[in-house]
């Protein structure tokens, strides 16, 4: 597992405020101030579950920053648990409850996997060091132990380079996925890790289905629902399936099962999965969250505006985006406008749309020749 030095590891006098939150970090505990962001759209991601009261643990605390600004933004955290298994961190966390006067709410030394064991939550965020993959299992078996019907998790990777290809064993080894490394590699991350986790899920007879998922920066992170029983489980695991891609001509085609060795242009195909072809968020989730954004204190409001508006154009449109840039390349040209790609796929009747995961990436139903076409 990759370790990240603390970002700040000589601790900040005084502390910070982020969100509503205001956070002490002592010496060694851990706080990366570019993960603002992240906590800010997933405390909004948090807000717009339909849920009135919901207990939440956060297995992974470290300051405790996260957890104490999710159950702080939004009324429906009605308990918090705050979970690490450093000392200096465990107690950073009980003095942050302290700050910001939070009630219903307590922080324990203990390593997620014992405590989840005793002390279930609706809620559960997994943002640890690197790969999530071993915490999903005590992360289930927590939700089985306490027969929930439904709950929620989050779950956290940073290790987006095993993700996105440039390690496959390790891939093979944490996910049993054969990733990919091309020019949309940041959307197989988020669906290779959606596969582990269905796949963790169904071991307890729960089905998951994704709220929200989001790539930034060194790190993808999903925001799922989880449901008890077989259908639910079955469904999921029927979701899963392979992204067949052609390295010379860039064309992609996805199904449950590989049905091609070769491309059109003679090309071997090359596949990988097995992955989430579903639904990466749901449509109502991010309208809820767009309608949250004004009232909140967010330092980056225009910013997650506009993250949150690329969504929602993005969400009912084909997987796997493109990549104009890549696309140039390929066809030798120079750069080309998305606007001008945009009006000329829309003449054709072809939808479009930019994708949050790439600014140079774009979504379409149109089949590659005809974007080439367009691009020419
Ligand atoms: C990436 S940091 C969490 C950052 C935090 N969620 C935030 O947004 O600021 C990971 C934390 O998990 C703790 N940790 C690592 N393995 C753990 C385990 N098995 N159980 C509980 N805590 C663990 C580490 O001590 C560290 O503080
Ligand atoms: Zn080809």
């Amino acid at each position: 597992m990759k370790f990240c030095a603390p970002i700040f590891p000589m601790g900040t006098k005084g502390g910070i405020k982020e969100g509503l939150a205001k956070i002490q970090m002592p010496a060694g505990v851990f706080f990366n101030p570019h993960m603002q962001l992240c906590r800010d759209i997933f405390s909004l991601s948090i807000g717009a579950l339909p849920e009135k009261k919901l207990s939440l643990c956060d297995c992974f605390a470290a300051s405790g920053a996260r957890g104490i600004r999710y159950k702080l933004e939004n009324k429906n955290i009605s308990k918090l648990s705050l979970v690490d298994w450093s000392l200096p961190a465990a107690d950073a966390c009980k003095k942050n409850i302290a700050l910001n006067k939070l009630k219903n709410s307590r922080a324990y030394k203990s390593r997620m996997e014992t405590f989840l064991a005793k002390r279930p939550s609706d809620f559960l965020e997994i943002d640890p060091f690197g790969t999530p993959a071993p915490y999903l299992h005590p992360a289930f078996a927590s939700f089985s132990n306490a027969y929930s019907k439904s709950a929620y998790l989050s779950a956290t990777a940073t290790d987006t380079a095993v993700l996105c290809g440039a390690h496959s064993d390790a891939c093979y080894k944490i996910y049993q996925c054969s990733p990919l490394n091309c020019e949309f590699c940041h959307e197989n991350a988020i669906r290779i890790l959606i596969s582990k986790i269905a796949r963790t899920a169904a071991d307890f007879e729960y089905g998951i289905s994704p709220l929200f998922s989001f790539s930034h920066r060194h790190y993808v992170k999903v925001l799922l629902r989880v449901q008890k029983g077989a259908a639910f489980a079955v469904s999921s695991i029927k979701t899963l399936g392979y992204v067949s891609y052609c390295p010379k001509c860039l064309y992609r085609e996805w199904a449950k099962f590989p049905t091609k060795k070769t491309c059109a242009c003679g090309t071997i195909l090359l596949h990988s999965g097995p992955m989430w072809l579903g639904p990466l968020w749901e449509k109502g989730h991010v309208q809820k969250m767009l309608q949250l954004l004004p009232a909140r204190p967010y330092l980056q409001q225009a910013q997650l505006q506009k993250i949150l508006c690329t969504v929602e154009s993005e969400l009912s449109l084909p997987p796997f985006y493109y990549d104009a840039h890549a696309l140039c390349k390929k066809l030798k040209i120079g750069a080309h406008s998305l606007e001008a790609l945009q009006n000329s796929l829309a003449q054709k009747g072809f939808c479009f749309s930019r994708t949050h995961f790439l600014p140079t990436g774009f979504r379409t139903d149109a089949p590659i020749e005809e974007i080439k076409k367009a691009l020419l």
